[in-house]
C-alpha cells in the first residue's frame, strides 16, 4: 500500500483491521479522523487508487477509511490529506482554499472535506457545482453551515462563483440582492471575505502520480490467491472468477466483502471487480462487483445512448443512485453487495425487482440465473443462492413500449439518509389504449425487507388507468402491506401514508406520458395535480455576505478584518492536533466504560471476574473503588447500587489496548431489578411531580387583573425535542502521571479546564497545584464539553493515577451519543391575553425541560429560558415559570443557546398563534408586540432596542417581503401539492455569562527578546475562532503584525482559576484581559519606545531586559456588573443585547413531507465586528445547527429510555443539502459605542434561533394546504418539524384512507421525551 509517496509492505496486521485504525496508530498519520466509524460523516475520508492492468486505467475514489479493511488495499495506492500537501513542503491549493475561504471552524472534519474535493479534483479538475455539492454529500460539518466550503470549492469550478441561474437574463453579480442598494453610511460596504487572487493555481501535472512499482506489480506479478491469516479471522483474496468460486467451495459460509459497507467489521473473502456489458435483445448486464457511483455512471451512459423508452428501469435507478448514501460510501459499496444485503431500506432493490431483474449465479457446480423477486427478497431458499454460489452478474432487461417505470423516496434528510419509505413501480398497457397489462408495485422500510404488494398488483390487471383505478388500487394495497402499530422504526401512520402517496405519484407520472403519447385517449392532467409531479431537490448555492470596515482604520491593524481562522492550514493539511492525535505514551492504558442498559434498576451484581481474565486487562473499577471521591457537586461518578438511566456511567474497563477494553467490558455480567415508576418524558414527570428543586418564577405587571381586560384569551401548548451536539470529534481525553510528587497531566477535549482541574484533583484527593489540565483545541463542542467530560475525566484520572501509567479514553460515537445528553427537551404551555388588533396585553407561560436523570447546569437553563423568552417583545404583564424535570434520561446539559432556542420557539409559536386567531399575518402581530426604543425587560433591565427595529426593518427590504410574500401567496393558489411559506423572525438575544464571578478572564502575555510575544489566556478553541481574535487583539494593542505573536495552547499552568468557554463571550472576556496585559507591557515599555521609537519589537525587548524591566505581564478583566435577584424577579443579568432577524422561505411537498429552504436573509447587528469572516461563519454555522434542531434533528427513545439514535445513520444533522438555495447575511452598520472589547458583541450563539424561521415557514406552507383544504381545526406542531409531521399534518384524501391504531392497543417503537 502507498500513501503520499511511502511504500508500505505490511506483513502482520490482524484481516479484521480497517485503515482508519491502521493510518492513526500504526503508521501514525492522524490527519484522518476518526468522527463516527460507520462510513456516515466522511472525517476519515481518503482517496484510493487502483491500477487496472487489463484496460490499462487507474480508478481514484474517495473511501472512508473507517470501513476500508486493509487487506483490501493490496496493491492500491491511498492518498491520505498529508500525502497532498503540508505546511512543511507545500500546501495543496484545496488545502489553502478551504481554509482561506473560511471553510474551517473547529477543523475536525477538515481533512475529510479535503480529501473528497481532492478526489473530485483527480478525476474532474473543472468541476460543476452539482458535482461538487455530490462529492461533498457525505462528509457531515457540524460548524461552518457549509457556505464557506462551497465558496471555496467553487472556486475550482469554470463558471464564475455566481449563483449561475442568470434567469431572464440577470444574475446576483449584476445588481444587489433583489436589486436593493446596499447601506449607505460612512462606513465601507465589504461584500469579499477573501481574495481569489491570491490563491495558488490547481495544476493537475503537479499531483501525486500512481506509483509506478505497483503499476509494475499488477502488469508483472503472478496472479495468484492471497491469504491473510490472523488470529480470528482468515482473508482470502482470489485474483480470477474462478479461485473466488473455489473459496466459496471451500468456506460456503464466508461473507464475500466488497465494498465492506454492510458486512462492517468481519472479513472473509474478498470478492472481485468485473464490469458491465450492453446486450441488444436482453439489456444490460451490470457485474455484481462494480460500485454503485460506476453503476451510476454506466446507467448514465446508457440513458443518453438508448430511446427512453427502452430505458425507463435505468432512469428510476439513476434517480435514486443519486441520493444513495454519499460519495464515498458509493465509491466503495458493490450491487452485488447491495443486492445481496436484502437491506430494509435498500434504494435499489425495489427498482430490481419490478423491472423483472435476473441474477446471475455461479459456483463450483456451474452457473444459474434466478430472478430478484420477492422470493428472493426474502431470502426463501428456492429462489436464493446456495452457500457456495456467488452473484456474478445482474440483467435488467429493456423496458418495453407501454412500460413505465418511477422510484420514490423519502428521507429524515434529503441525501445521505436511510429512506424511511421507497418505492418501485413498473406498469406495461397492452397498447396506447392503458389497460394494465402488467403491474408491478414494492416498497421499502415497511417490513423486515424489500416487500411486494402482489396480490393488488395481480387484481388491477384488465383495469384502464383512471381515478377509479387508483383508488382500488389504495385500498388493495394498504390492506396487502400492514403495518403493525409498534413495528421497528416507529413513524407507522406517516409509513402507511407515504405508500399510497407514492402510488398517487406515480399514477399522475404514468397519466401524464399517456396523455403525451396518446393525446385524444387519455383525460388531461388537471391543472391542481401537476404540482405532485416534480420532486424537491437541493439547487445550486449562491449567497452574499455584507459586512463594514472602517475605512480610516490603519492598514496593520487587523481588528474588523476578516482574517482567517489561524489554525485553517493546519486543520487542512491534516496537521492540527486534537486530544486523540497525541502519540502513545509509553505504556499507556486505555479505558473504556461499561454502562448501565436499564432506565431506572437496582444493581443486584456486578461479575467481573470473566472480563478480568481476558488477555490484556488491567483492572475494572467501580464504585467501590472510588469509595469517598464518587461524587461532586451534584454529580455522581459511577453508579453504586442504582442505575438512573440507559448509559449511565457502572465501571470502567481499564486494558493495554482499546480492542481488549472493548472486548472486556462486554463480557462485565450486571444483573439488575427494574425499579418504579420509570419516567422518561415530561408529562410523566409532571405527573409524578418529579423536579429539580422548586420552580422558578419571574412576573411582571399584573396578569390576573389584565386577563379580564383583553379581546381574547388563548391557551396551547407546544412540545420541543432535544437535540444531539453531536460535535465531531468525541469525547477525548489522555491522562499522564508524571511519576514524581503526585504531579499529573489531563489532556483533554473540554470547554472548562479548571473544572477538570478541580475534579481530578478532588478525587485523586490532592492540591489542585498538582494537577494540569491542558487543551490545545477542542473538535467542537456546543456546550457538550463540560460536566460529563470533567466526570469522565476525573475517572480516567483516577486509573492513570492508581496503575501510575497513562490512560487514555476515546468514546466511539454510539457510546458518546448514549453517555452524553443534549439540548432539553422541553413543554411550554401559555395562556395569552391579547387585543383585536394582535397586541399581546398578558401571558402566562409555563417551561418545563427535560432535565434527565442528573442536575447539571439544567437549572441554570430553566433561568436563562425564563429570563430570555420575551425574545424581541415587550409583554406589558407576564407570568413565567419553570422546571427543571428530573426524569430516567441521560443527563441533559448546556447547548449553544441555553435555554433560549427553546424558550424563544415557545414565544412565536404563541405569537403565531395568536395571529392565526386575529386573521392577521404573524410578521405584523411580531411588530407590533416589538420593544420599542426605549423599554423595560419583565426582569425590569432597560433596553434600547433601535437596533432591533433596524435589524427588523433591514431583514423586510433586504428580503423583499411583502413582494416576496405575495409571490408566495399567487405560487400556492397555482400549485395543489406544492406549498410555499415565507416567514420572517426577530431576535432580540441576551448576553451576559450570569454574573461578574462567572465573568472574570484572565491572560498571559509575554515578550521574548527577540521580540516575538506569547499570548496565553483562558479560554478554549472550539472552532468559534478566539484564538484568532485574541491575536488580532494583542495585535492591536502591541502594533505588531500578528505573525510576530503567538498562541500555543490553553491551561491551567499559565492561566488559573478560568470559567468555562461557552455563552458568547469568551472573546469578549478574554479580549479585555489581554488588552490588559499588553496596556501594562506598554506602559512598562513606553520609556523605552520613546526613547527609540523607530526601534523594532527585538530592541525594545532587548533594552527592556537591559534595564530589568519585566517583559511578562499578567492581564484582567474581573466581569462585567451583572446581577438578577430571583426573589424580587428583578436586576441586570445581561451585558447587551444582540439583535438581529431572519426571514426564510421554503417549499413543501405536500404527499411526501419533504421540504426545501429557498431562501434566508438574515440582518444582525454584531457591534463593531472583530473579525467579520469568524462573525459570519458563526452565525451561518448556529443559523443551520438551528434549523436542524427545529426540522431535522430528531432523538427516539424506546419505551424502555434506550436512545437509538446512535449514530449519524439514524441522527440527521444538516448536510450540504441542507443549505438554503441562496443564503444572505448582512450586517447592521456598527453604531453604539460601548464598554465591550472595542464595542464589539459576541455572537456564537444567537444565530442559532433563526433557525427557527425555517420551522415557521414550513408552519406557514402547512397553513396553506390545510386552508385550501378546508380544514380549519387549529394546527399543533411540534419541534423539530421532520416529514413525518410535515407529511401528516397536510391532511388530504390519503392521510383519511390510512389504517389509524387506537392510542393504547399497541406498544409504540419510541416515546417522545
Ligand atoms: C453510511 C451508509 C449510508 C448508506 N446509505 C444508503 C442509502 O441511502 N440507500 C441504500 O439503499 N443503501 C445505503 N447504504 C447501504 C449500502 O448501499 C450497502 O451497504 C451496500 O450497497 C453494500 O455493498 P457492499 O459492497 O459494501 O457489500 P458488503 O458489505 O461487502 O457485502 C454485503 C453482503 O453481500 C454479500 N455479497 C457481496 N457480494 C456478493 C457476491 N458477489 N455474491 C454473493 N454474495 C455477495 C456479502 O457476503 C455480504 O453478506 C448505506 C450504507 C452506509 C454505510
Ligand atoms: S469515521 Fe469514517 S465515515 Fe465517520
Ligand atoms: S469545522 Fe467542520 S466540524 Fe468543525
Amino acid at each position: 500500500m502507498g500513501q503520499g509517496d511511502k511504500m508500505v509492505i505490511e506483513k502482520n496486521v490482524a484481516p479484521e483491521t480497517m485503515l482508519l485504525p491502521y493510518l492513526r496508530k500504526n503508521l501514525r498519520l492522524t490527519g484522518t479522523k476518526y468522527g463516527c466509524g460507520g462510513g456516515g460523516c466522511g472525517a476519515c475520508t481518503v482517496m484510493i487508487s487502483r491500477y487496472n492492468p487489463s484496460t490499462k486505467q487507474i480508478r481514484h475514489y474517495p473511501a472512508t477509511a473507517c470501513l476500508t479493511p486493509i487487506c483490501s488495499l493490496y496493491g492500491t495506492a491511498v492518498t491520505t490529506v498529508e500525502g497532498i500537501g503540508s505546511t512543511k513542503t507545500r500546501i495543496h491549493p484545496i488545502q489553502e482554499r478551504i481554509a482561506k475561504c473560511h471553510g474551517t471552524q473547529c477543523g475536525f472534519c477538515t481533512p475529510g472535506m479535503v480529501m473528497s474535493i481532492y478526489a473530485l479534483l483527480r478525476n474532474h479538475p473543472e468541476p460543476t457545482l452539482d458535482q461538487l455539492t455530490d462529492a461533498l454529500g457525505g462528509n457531515l460539518c457540524r460548524c461552518t453551515g457549509y457556505r464557506p466550503i462551497i465558496d471555496a470549492c467553487k472556486t475550482f469550478c469554470k463558471t464564475s462563483s455566481c449563483c449561475q441561474s442568470r434567469e431572464n437574463g440577470v444574475c446576483c453579480l449584476d445588481q444587489g440582492v433583489n436589486g436593493v442598494p446596499e447601506f449607505e453610511e460612512q462606513h465601507k460596504i465589504s461584500l469579499e471575505l477573501f481574495s481569489e487572487k491570491e490563491f495558488l493555481p490547481l495544476d493537475p501535472t503537479q499531483e501525486l502520480i500512481f506509483p509506478p512499482e505497483l503499476m509494475i506489480m499488477a502488469e508483472k506479478q503472478p496472479q495468484k490467491t492471497r491469504v491473510f491469516g490472523g488470529d480470528r479471522v482468515t482473508w482470502i483474496s482470489p485474483v480470477t472468477l474462478t479461485g473466488l468460486v473455489e473459496a466459496k467451495f471451500k468456506y460456503p459460509q464466508a461473507p464475500i466483502v466488497m465494498g465492506n459497507t454492510s458486512v462492517g467489521m468481519y472479513a472473509g473473502i474478498k470478492g472481485m471487480r468485473h464490469h458491465a456489458r450492453l446486450n441488444f435483445i436482453l439489456g444490460l448486464t451490470l457485474g455484481a462487483s462494480l460500485s454503485l457511483a460506476q453503476v451510476k455512471d454506466i446507467l448514465a451512459d446508457v440513458v443518453q445512448k438508448l430511446p427512453e423508452e427502452k430505458t425507463q428501469t435505468f432512469r428510476a435507478l439513476l434517480k435514486h443512485l443519486r441520493t444513495v448514501a454519499g460519495s464515498q460510501i458509493r465509491n466503495m459499496a458493490s450491487l452485488g453487495g447491495h443486492i445481496m444485503s436484502r437491506h430494509l431500506d435498500s434504494d435499489l432493490n425495489p427498482l430490481l425487482a419490478v423491472g423483472n431483474c435476473t441474477l446471475n449465479l455461479l459456483s463450483k457446480e456451474g452457473g444459474r440465473q434466478i430472478p430478484l423477486n420477492d422470493q428472493f427478497l426474502r431470502k426463501c431458499p428456492a429462489n436464493d443462492l446456495k452457500p457456495q454460489e456467488i452473484l456474478v452478474s445482474v440483467n435488467i432487461p429493456y423496458s418495453r413500449k407501454w412500460e413505465f417505470v418511477s422510484a420514490f423516496r423519502q428521507a429524515q434528510r434529503q441525501q445521505n439518509a436511510l429512506a424511511i419509505v421507497n418505492s418501485g413501480m413498473r406498469v406495461l398497457f397492452g397498447d396506447e389504449n392503458g389497460i394494465i397489462k402488467e403491474l408491478s408495485v414494492f416498497y421499502g422500510g415497511v417490513g423486515p425487507t424489500t416487500i411486494c404488494a402482489k396480490n393488488s398488483c395481480q387484481e388491477l390487471i384488465g383495469r384502464p388507468w383512471n381515478e377509479e383505478m387508483l383508488d382500488t388500487a389504495c385500498r388493495l394495497i394498504l390492506d396487502e402491506i400492514r403495518l403493525p402499530g409498534s413495528a421497528p422504526g416507529g413513524k407507522v401512520e406517516f409509513k402507511r401514508t407515504l405508500v399510497v402517496s407514492f402510488l398517487f405519484k406515480f399514477y399522475l407520472e404514468v397519466l401524464q406520458i399517456l396523455k403525451r403519447m396518446n393525446p385524444g385517449h387519455h383525460p388531461r392532467l388537471a391543472d391542481k395535480s401537476k404540482s405532485a409531479l416534480e420532486d424537491l431537490r437541493p439547487r445550486h448555492h449562491w449567497s452574499t455576505l455584507t459586512y463594514h470596515v472602517n475605512p480610516k482604520q490603519l492598514l496593520q491593524d487587523p481588528i474588523g478584518r476578516p482574517i482567517m481562522h489561524l489554525s485553517g492550514i493546519n486543520h487542512a493539511t491534516g496537521e492540527a492536533i486534537y486530544c486523540d492525535d497525541m502519540p502513545a505514551v509509553d505504556q499507556e492504558l486505555f479505558l473504556t466504560f461499561v454502562t448501565s442498559s436499564r432506565a431506572h434498576a437496582k444493581i443486584v451484581s456486578i461479575d467481573l471476574s470473566e472480563a478480568l481474565s481476558l488477555p490484556g486487562v488491567v483492572d475494572i473499577l467501580t464504585a467501590d473503588h472510588l469509595q469517598g471521591v464518587n461524587s461532586f457537586a451534584t454529580e455522581s461518578f459511577l453508579a453504586t447500587d442504582e442505575v438512573l438511566c440507559v448509559g449511565h456511567l457502572v465501571c470502567a474497563v481499564v486494558a493495554e489496548s482499546e480492542i481488549q477494553a472493548k472486548r472486556a467490558a462486554k463480557r462485565v455480567k450486571i444483573v439488575y431489578k427494574d425499579l418504579e415508576p420509570l419516567i422518561l418524558t415530561i408529562e410523566e414527570a409532571i405527573q409524578h411531580k418529579s423536579f429539580f428543586e422548586s420552580e422558578r418564577k419571574l412576573e411582571y405587571g399584573n396578569v390576573d387583573e389584565t386577563f379580564k381586560m383583553v379581546d381574547q384569551i388563548l391557551e396551547g401548548e407546544i412540545h420541543m425535542g432535544g437535540q444531539e451536539h453531536f460535535y465531531m470529534e468525541t469525547q477525548s481525553m489522555l491522562v499522564i502521571p508524571k511519576g514524581e510528587a503526585q504531579e499529573i497531566d489531563v489532556y483533554v477535549s473540554t470547554q472548562f479546564p479548571k473544572h477538570v482541574q478541580d475534579i481530578v484533583a478532588f478525587i485523586l484527593k490532592r492540591p489542585a497545584n498538582k494537577v494540569m489540565c491542558h487543551v490545545k483545541r477542542v473538535g467542537g463542542a456546543f456546550g457538550g464539553k463540560v460536566v460529563k467530560t470533567s466526570i469522565m475525566a476525573a475517572i480516567t484520572a483516577f486509573a492513570a493515577n492508581k496503575h501510575g501509567r497513562a490512560v487514555r479514553c476515546i468514546l466511539e460515537r454510539g457510546e458518546d451519543m448514549l453517555i452524553t445528553g443534549g439540548r432539553h427537551p422541553y413543554l411550554g404551555k401559555y395562556k395569552a391575553g391579547f387585543m383585536k388588533d394582535g397586541r399581546i396585553l398578558a401571558l402566562d407561560m409555563e417551561h418545563y425541560c427535560n432535565a434527565g436523570s442528573s442536575q447539571d447546569e439544567s437549572l441554570w437553563v430553566v433561568e436563562m429560558g425564563l429570563l430570555k423568552m420575551d425574545n424581541a417583545y415587550k409583554f406589558p404583564n407576564l407570568r413565567c415559570r419553570g422546571w427543571a424535570c428530573r426524569t430516567n434520561l441521560p443527563s441533559n446539559t448546556a447547548f449553544r443557546g441555553f435555554g433560549f432556542p427553546q424558550a424563544g420557539l415557545i414565544t412565536e409559536a404563541c405569537i403565531t398563534e395568536v395571529a392565526a386567531k386575529c386573521g392577521l399575518p404573524p410578521e405584523q402581530v411580531r411588530a407590533i408586540n416589538m420593544y420599542k426604543e426605549v423599554d423595560e425587560t419583565h426582569y425590569k433591565q432597560e433596553i434600547n432596542a433601535k437596533n432591533l427595529i433596524q435589524c427588523w426593518r433591514e431583514c423586510m427590504t433586504k428580503s423583499s417581503y411583502f413582494a416576496r410574500r405575495a409571490a408566495v401567496e399567487r405560487f400556492n393558489a397555482e400549485n395543489y401539492w406544492k406549498k410555499r411559506g415565507l416567514t420572517m423572525v426577530p431576535l432580540k438575544y441576551p448576553v451576559s455569562v450570569g454574573s461578574v464571578v462567572l465573568g472574570q478572564a484572565a491572560a498571559l502575555v509575554h515578550i521574548y527578546l527577540d521580540g516575538s510575544v506569547l499570548v496565553t489566556h483562558g479560554g478554549i478553541e472550539l472552532g468559534q475562532g478566539v484564538h484568532t481574535k485574541m491575536i488580532q487583539v494583542a495585535s492591536r494593542e502591541l502594533k505588531m503584525p500578528m505573525s510576530n505573536i503567538c498562541l500555543r495552547e490553553t491551561s491551567t499552568e499559565t492561566v488559573p482559576n478560568t470559567n468555562a468557554t461557552g455563552g458568547s463571550m469568551t472573546a469578549d472576556l478574554n479580549g479585555l484581559a489581554i488588552k490588559d496585559a499588553c496596556q501594562t507591557l506598554l506602559k512598562r515599555l513606553e520609556p523605552i519606545i520613546s526613547k527609540n521609537p523607530h526601534g523594532t519589537w527585538k530592541d525594545w525587548a532587548e533594552a527592556a531586559f537591559d534595564n530589568s524591566i519585566s517583559l511578562s505581564a499578567i492581564g484582567y478583566f474581573r466581569g462585567f456588573e451583572t446581577n438578577i435577584d430571583w426573589e424580587k424577579g428583578e436586576g441586570h443579568p445581561f451585558e447587551y443585547f444582540v439583535c438581529g432577524a431572519a426571514c426564510s422561505e421554503v417549499e413543501v411537498d405536500c404527499l411526501t413531507g419533504n421540504h426545501k429552504n429557498i431562501r434566508t436573509d438574515i440582518v444582525m447587528d454584531v457591534g463593531y465586528s472583530i473579525n467579520p469572516a469568524i462573525d459570519i461563519g458563526q452565525i451561518e454555522g448556529a443559523f443551520i445547527q438551528g434549523m436542524g434542531l427545529y426540522t431535522i434533528e430528531e432523538l427516539s427513545y424506546s419505551p424502555q429510555g434506550v436512545l437509538y439514535t446512535r449514530g449519524p445513520s439514524q441522527y440527521k444533522i444538516p448536510a450540504i443539502c441542507d443549505v438554503p438555495t441562496e443564503l444572505h447575511v448582512s450586517f447592521l452598520p456598527p453604531s453604539e459605542n460601548s464598554n465591550t472589547l472595542y464595542s464589539s458583541k459576541g455572537v456564537g450563539e444567537s444565530g442559532l434561533f433563526l433557525g427557527c424561521s425555517v420551522f415557521f415557514a414550513i408552519r406557514d406552507a402547512v397553513c396553506a394546504a390545510r386552508q385550501e383544504r378546508g380544514i380549519s381545526e387549529p394546527l399543533m406542531l411540534s419541534s423539530p418539524l421532520t416529514p413525518e409531521k410535515i407529511r401528516m399534518a397536510c391532511e388530504d384524501k390519503f392521510t383519511k384512507m390510512i389504517p389509524r391504531d387506537k392510542p393504547g392497543s399497541y406498544i409504540p417503537w419510541n416515546v417522545p421525551v
